[in-house]
């Protein structure tokens, strides 16, 4: 490369670093900031040229702090914990490295300020503190389970001897009904306590997400015939067959088109969509951005109240007189099983919508 290319060339590796980087001269002033800098602190590098760091970060003291340290002390300084940048009305948490821009001769010409955005990366961390949570809950709930489903079924079999001695009309006949009818209530609670509790081995085949996903959406127009629900699939018809277990993969969007279906109640529209999009996922070395495909589940049922959302994935939480309240525990599940992500927006009145998100390579 010629050297009068070479002050262009090194402007695009800094702006085509996926953090955010500003640089500072000897006084302080911003020379030098890239797009993802420009767009965390919401200004655009026009404006910010030769300002203090303070006009484009009022509010976070603490950073201004450390980019005064290290200017005074000449020494690189990191937070990975306690930065919180606020920008309408959301916080976006930082980890924030101030480093002294040092000479070949090793005098000081300014300050470098490298920016990076951990929301994906704490979105991962609280998956990974539920998933814990769930697999000690699960041990015990593992083996309660097991101890009820052999009384169960003594239960069932005796009431259905009862019932076969009963006469066609025997009023009694009701309360066997009910026996049976909870029976299987128990059992099905018990049915998905196992499925959530115990270890799977995953039998990974390549799936066609959009053949599972018509699968599904044809049994539900099935079964809410003479409702005005409303099925629409929007789905990029490029996506590959991802790697992953068929069975569950049919488990986990059947149990997120059924609450739709329950959450618009007796007319709506529900929409799936899918995509591929560049994303964090976790992997055994930590994380790294990968594609993944993203496939939403979205309703225009009512919504889910901001003070419920934290409890969603939490055994047991369900506000229906009928629900187990495992649906979503179990989803949570599979997704983690295939080293994916479940997010969940909802805007109270005007609906819900879950995002599961898959690697395309396994
Ligand atoms: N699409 C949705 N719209 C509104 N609320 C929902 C939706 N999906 C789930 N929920 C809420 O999450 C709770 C837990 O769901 P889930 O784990 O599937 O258990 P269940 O369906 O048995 O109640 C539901 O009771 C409901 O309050
Ligand atoms: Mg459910």
């Amino acid at each position: 490369m010629k050297p009068e290319h070479l002050p262009e060339f090194y402007a695009n590796v800094i702006d085509s670093v996926g953090d955010g980087v500003i640089v500072l001269d000897g006084s302080g002033g911003v020379i030098l900031m890239n797009p993802v800098a420009e767009e965390l602190a919401g200004v655009s590098r026009r404006m910010c040229l030769g300002q203090p760091l303070s006009a484009l970060f009022r509010d976070e003291t603490l950073l201004l702090e450390m980019a005064e340290k290290s200017a005074s002390s000449g020494m690189s300084i990191s937070d990975h914990e306690n930065i919180l940048l606020r920008r309408g009305g959301r916080g976006t948490p930082l980890s924030v490295t101030v480093s002294p821009l040092l000479l070949a001769d090793g005098s000081r010409a300014g300050t470098i300020v490298l920016l990076r955005d951990l929301t994906n990366i704490r979105e991962l961390e609280d998956a990974v503190r539920r998933a814990d949570r769930l697999s000690a809950i699960g041990t015990l709930a593992a083996g309660l389970a097991h101890e009820i489903k052999n009384p169960l079924g003594g239960i069932r079999g005796a009431a259905q001897l009862l019932e076969m001695e009963l006469a066609e009309d025997d009023e009694l006949r009701e309360c066997t009904g009910v026996v049976l009818k909870e029976v299987q209530r128990v059992n099905r609670i018990v049915e998905e306590l196992l499925d959530l509790a115990s270890p799977r081995r995953l039998n990974l085949v390549g799936v066609n997400l959009h053949k599972v996903l018509a699968h599904i959406v044809f049994l539900q127009q099935q079964a809410t015939k003479g409702k005005a629900i409303t099925f629409q699939r929007q789905l990029d018809p490029s996506i590959p067959p991802v790697m992953a277990d068929e069975g569950r993969l049919t488990q986990l969007f059947l149990n997120l088109i059924k609450n739709a279906v329950e959450a618009v109640g007796e007319s709506g529209v529900i929409v799936i969509s899918s995509r591929i999009v560049a994303e964090y996922s976790m992997t055994q070395k930590g994380e790294r951005r990968s594609r993944m495909v993203a496939v939403e589940i979205s309703d225009d049922g009512p919504g889910i109240p901001p003070e419920e959302k934290e409890s969603l994935f939490t055994p047991f939480f369900t506000t229906k007189d009928k629900g187990t309240g495992l649906g979503l525990a179990i989803c949570q599940k599979i997704v983690a099983e295939h080293r994916g992500m479940i997010r969940v927006e909802s805007s109270q009145g005007r609906g819900t919508v879950f995002t599961i998100l898959l690697p395309l390579v396994q």
